[in-house]
């Protein structure tokens, strides 16, 4: 090669590993696998190392990438924050310790960690109190996301311990709770890393805090430094910090048999599977922090630990066709048929393609031969077209809905069927998630029963799901009386939920758990009290001042409730017996002290961070909360830096209660 060709070699890594790097870091959505980013990187830093010359300031070498974000202040590291050499074969790895061992003069043992797929964080200790969290950023500077991590749980706030220190960690979100969370975003995430990284960067930190974030920190760094990784790991554990139980040190024997390391590699691969959350590989440490010392750093990674990182499993299939699911709320989803194959350990058949847009991206069209993956180790998605169908054009949405005929409109980045009454499948939908599990928890009444029935034309409409004529199906093939008799007690049964189920079963846009909890809780706790809302002037106002309902979602609601739909479909349910009122509940959290009064909280608090603490205890204590300040009010908790709300509560003459004698009422 001669050094003009390295020049332009070099000058296209550096270009297109930048722009891996910003997708990566910034955009959450990289476009090239690991392993591709991986391969082009140790290309640059070869040719990069037989031609130093060739070196540019600017080149991906000199940094790790960079995750910083405007909206966020920016906070300077003061520890290096670097990332970690790679491999990809458990005999790399055991050459790599060979290969440290000889540099350090003596065999050397080594500690075994997971390598958490989550975000990277580094907290600041300063005399003992979590003084500053910030991101990875460029390994330099980061955002300082303080707000949002003091509310993450497992972050401890104050610490048996004086003097600074720092720690760094992975921020994660447990496979589980990602999977349940993302059926409800309006546009998915990736995997569960993405929407970490998405909450952790949430504006509001209230936001944050309803998200279970969990933590595992990995390095820990004091003055003294202390002699070994496991010492600092069983400090950080002492101080309350939450430390990977699954870490494990590797004797200096045990690390010079390459069997064994190929071994305990193995194990992990084989119980990765089984971990709550999703892990990227397996790394190591040299234990003795004198030979970390000696050993020291390269501008990218430091030369005491190394990754040895799983390849994300993919299969390659074949698009059969792509067909148009119709939902529930009428949203039009295209989902690709493809032929089975096995990945990870599931067969894969069906995969999701969101709207027009992914499919875009994708260039996709029926009869590509493409590359699938599960996506956080769940779901499955298509991630890159390997062989084109040449034949096909590239697939588009229909105009028309494929059940009803209607022509579909777009909302957003998604099309829908505005056909809401007259539309089957949207019917169909909404008695399948009526039965279903989260909902009104038929037993026996699964997916399938109702597809069956409905396609038999037993049940059209959810009333008719206290209907059904239990005579006329034991004719049908797998309908046998017992199975007959548990599906109409499970039917029966279900007469008996409560209106905090009932209503949001109903499937009526917004008018979901959470609402309707705040509906309740605010006294708005009968079907009957939300048509009246529907029918006055001031619902809206009514709806939007409660804390939790913006103004969009209270318009809609009171729209579903002024459709004649709406009112047939809640009277012939109650005709049935399904309860539309909310029982009184006895007081939750213990004296009512606030009952009959109307609070808002504005600033902010020493004792309720994030503030929707504080209004937990108002209501807890009978009291109902708001989110704005008006002639209705009673009382007004101000915290430190109240601004307009406080200007206006006075002027009003509203009562204005300060955190302490908040305290003090709570303590009566
Ligand atoms: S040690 C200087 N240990 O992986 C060494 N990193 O590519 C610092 N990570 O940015 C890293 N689990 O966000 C270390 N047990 C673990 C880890 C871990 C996850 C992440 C970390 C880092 C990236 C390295």
């Amino acid at each position: 090669m001669t050094h003009d060709e390295a020049r332009e070699e070099l000058a296209g890594l550096r270009e297109l590993l930048a722009r891996y790097q910003h997708e990566y870091y910034v955009d959450g959505r990289p476009s090239a696998a690991d392993r591709e980013y991986d391969r082009l990187f140790d290309r640059l830093v070869l040719l990069e190392k037989e031609y130093p010359d060739l070196v540019t300031p600017d080149s991906p070498s000199l940094r790790v990438g960079s995750d910083l974000d405007a909206s966020f202040p920016e906070a300077a590291h003061t520890i290096p924050v670097l990332s970690l050499d790679k491999a990809y074969a458990a005999a790399q790895v055991s050459a790599w310790m060979e290969k440290t061992s000889a540099a350090a003069g003596r065999p050397l043992s080594f500690m075994m960690e997971e390598k958490i797929d989550g975000i990277s964080l580094v907290l600041y200790y300063e005399n003992g109190v979590l003084a500053r969290a910030v991101t990875r950023g460029n390994g330099f500077v980061g955002n300082d996301v303080s707000a949002n991590a003091r509310t993450i749980r497992e972050i401890p706030l104050r610490v048996p311990r004086s003097g600074n220190f720092a720690v760094r960690g992975e921020v994660y979100l447990e496979t589980g709770t990602f999977a349940e969370l993302n059926t409800r975003m309006e546009i998915p995430y990736a995997n569960p890393r993405n929407l970490a990284g998405g909450t952790l960067r949430r504006s509001k930190s209230s936001e944050t805090a309803k998200i279970p974030l969990h933590v595992f920190v990995y390095e820990g760094f004091f003055d003294p430094p202390g002699e070994t990784h496991s010492g600092i790991m069983a400090e950080l554990r002492r101080l309350g910090f939450s430390v990977n139980p699954r870490n494990a040190l590797i004797s200096a024997e045990d690390a010079g048999d390459p069997e064994k390391i190929a071994a305990l590699i193995e194990g992990r691969v084989k119980d990765r599977p089984g971990l709550s959350y999703q892990i990227d590989g397996i790394v190591f440490k040299v234990n003795e922090l004198a030979v970390r010392d000696d050993l020291g750093f390269t501008g990218h990674h430091p030369r005491w630990a190394i990754a040895y990182k799983f390849d994300s499993p993919e299969g390659h299939t074949r698009v059969i066709k792509i067909e148009i699911q119709v939902g529930r709320t009428g949203r039009i989803t295209p989902v690709a048929r493809v032929e089975p194959v096995e990945i990870g350990g599931a067969t894969i058949e069906n995969i999701t393609l969101h709207n027009q847009d992914y499919i875009n991206a994708l260039e996709l069209s029926e009869g590509d031969l493409v590359a699938a993956s599960r996506r956080g180790d769940v779901i499955p998605a298509v991630e890159r077209v390997i062989e084109k169908n040449e034949n096909a054009p590239l697939w588009r949405m229909p105009d028309v809905c494929p059940s009803c005929g209607a022509a579909l409109v777009d909302r957003g980045a998604h099309r829908f069927c505005p056909n809401t009454e007259g539309c089957a499948e949207q019917r169909k939908g909404r008695l399948i998630f009526f039965a279903a599990k989260d909902q009104m928890n038929i037993e026996n009444l699964g997916g399938e029963t109702v597809e069956f029935l409905w396609k038999e034309g037993f049940v059209k409409d959810i009333p008719d799901i206290y209907k059904i004529p239990y005579e006329k199906l034991s004719g049908y093939p797998g309908f046998g009386e017992r199975k007959i008799e548990r599906i109409r007690q499970g039917i029966e049964n279900s007469r008996d939920q409560p209106y905090e189920i009932v209503l949001p079963s109903l499937g009526i846009p917004e008018v979901g758990s959470k609402v309707t909890e705040i509906l309740c809780e605010n006294g708005i706790d009968t079907v009957e009290k939300l048509f009246e809302l529907a029918a006055s002037e001031g619902g809206a106002a009514a709806l939007v001042s409660l804390y939790g309902i913006g103004e969009k979602t209270a318009q809609r609601i009171l729209a579903e409730f002024s459709r004649p739909e709406t009112r047939a479909l809640v009277d012939a349910l109650a005709a049935e017996g399904l309860s539309f009122a909310a029982k009184a509940k006895a007081p939750a959290g213990g004296p009512q002290i606030f009952a009959g009064q109307t609070w808002c909280v504005t600033g902010s608090f020493e004792n309720y961070k994030p503030r929707d603490l504080a209004m937990d205890e108002v209501k807890k204590h009978g009291g109902k909360v708001v989110s704005a300040v008006s002639g209705s009010l009673t009382h007004l908790l101000a915290g430190e830096k109240a601004g307009s709300k406080l200007a206006k509560a006075k002027s009003l003459g509203v009562k204005i209660v300060s955190e302490e004698e908040f305290l003090r009422m709570l303590r009566g």
